[in-house]
């Protein structure tokens, strides 16, 4: 069984992560309607408002609480998160509550925590609420993908990027019902677990790069292309591993690799979509958070490296 420390700041890093992935969620949907189907938007805005309130319960509970690791990681914020808010903002019209992310910037960064039994029922019903939340938000997708492939509703996102922040949000509900669970999850089967899931995920951001990019930007999209097989190739390789494999460390280092330079590819999307040097039809925000899903990655490839050693 978990320890109420291990609880408290396994929940806390855990849902500080999420939680803005899944306000961004929202928004990404609610930009994309078209002026017809204002009611679906509007039901994406109230889902944005719910998150970025849990959001700000959840930065309030995790100062000094949370490791200096997961707060140096960029998973959280990155030094584009800030401008790209405003960018999306000026783009789209929907404020973003750019103050919550100066808040995590300036989160403590020395480990103090004080647990009280106080703080332990804090946490889990801060995470009782992420789950009715994410639950909600996860039927809005399902149902809003079933409309898209009956042709029923029309969106300016991809079908597959719907699917994506699906499978993003179950993953999240997953974790979440183990920790209220108090379950200790066995390593080898988490690290397996971890890198199917996001193997798969950089190599849809990889291909969403690719379709989102103006046709002139011809080298970024052949190095969009090229991230995409790698991690197509490092996905099909990681369905293939169970606990027994003896080639696990070699394929976590390998794909710890792939994916630094995946994430430094985004990081300069990031920078030149804000600085207008990147001609594409995404906000600076939708690659600012998949840099943040790279580092988030890269922390947890970092932490099995060292497990397996
Ligand atoms: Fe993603």
């Amino acid at each position: 069984m978990l320890s109420n420390d291990e609880f408290i700041r396994q929940s806390l890093e855990l849902n500080l992560f999420f939680i803005r992935i899944l306000k961004e969620h929202s928004f990404f949907l609610e930009a994309a309607f078209s002026p017809k189907d204002q009611s679906l938007a509007l039901q994406a805005d109230t889902l944005r408002c719910e998150f970025t309130t849990l959001l700000a319960e959840t930065i309030m509970l995790a100062d000094g609480v949370i490791s200096p690791e997961v707060l140096s990681s960029g998973e959280l914020v990155t030094k584009y998160t800030v401008d790209a808010e405003r960018a999306t903002e000026f783009y789209s019209g929907i404020l973003l509550d750019t103050e919550l992310t100066h808040m995590e910037l300036s989160l403590d960064k020395n480990l103090t925590p004080v647990i009280s039994s106080l703080l332990v029922d804090q946490i889990s019903a801060l995470n009782q609420k992420a789950i009715t939340a994410t639950t909600v938000l996860a039927d809005y997708k399902s149902k809003l993908l079933k409309d898209i492939f009956s042709c029923k509703v029309f969106t300016f996102n991809y079908p597959l990027l719907i699917d994506h922040i699906l499978r993003e949000a179950r993953f999240y509900l997953k974790i979440l019902y183990q920790l209220q669970n108090r379950q200790v999850v066995n390593i080898l089967e988490d690290i397996i677990d971890q890198e199917k899931f996001w193997d798969r995920i950089m190599a849809e951001h990889a291909k969403f790069i690719r379709g989102l990019l103006d046709p002139t930007e011809v080298a970024l999209f052949e190095t969009a292309n090229r991230y995409g097989k790698v991690f197509d190739a490092l996905t099909k390789q990681a369905l293939t591993m169970t606990e027994q494999t003896i080639i696990l460390p070699q394929l976590s280092s390998k794909t710890y690799k792939a994916t630094v330079s995946l994430r430094n590819f985004k990081s300069a999307a990031t920078e030149g979509l804000i600085q207008c040097k990147i001609r594409a039809l995404a906000v600076p925000l939708l690659a600012d958070h998949v840099l943040r899903e790279a580092n988030h990655y890269l922390r947890l490839l970092n932490t099995f490296n060292r497990r397996l050693c």
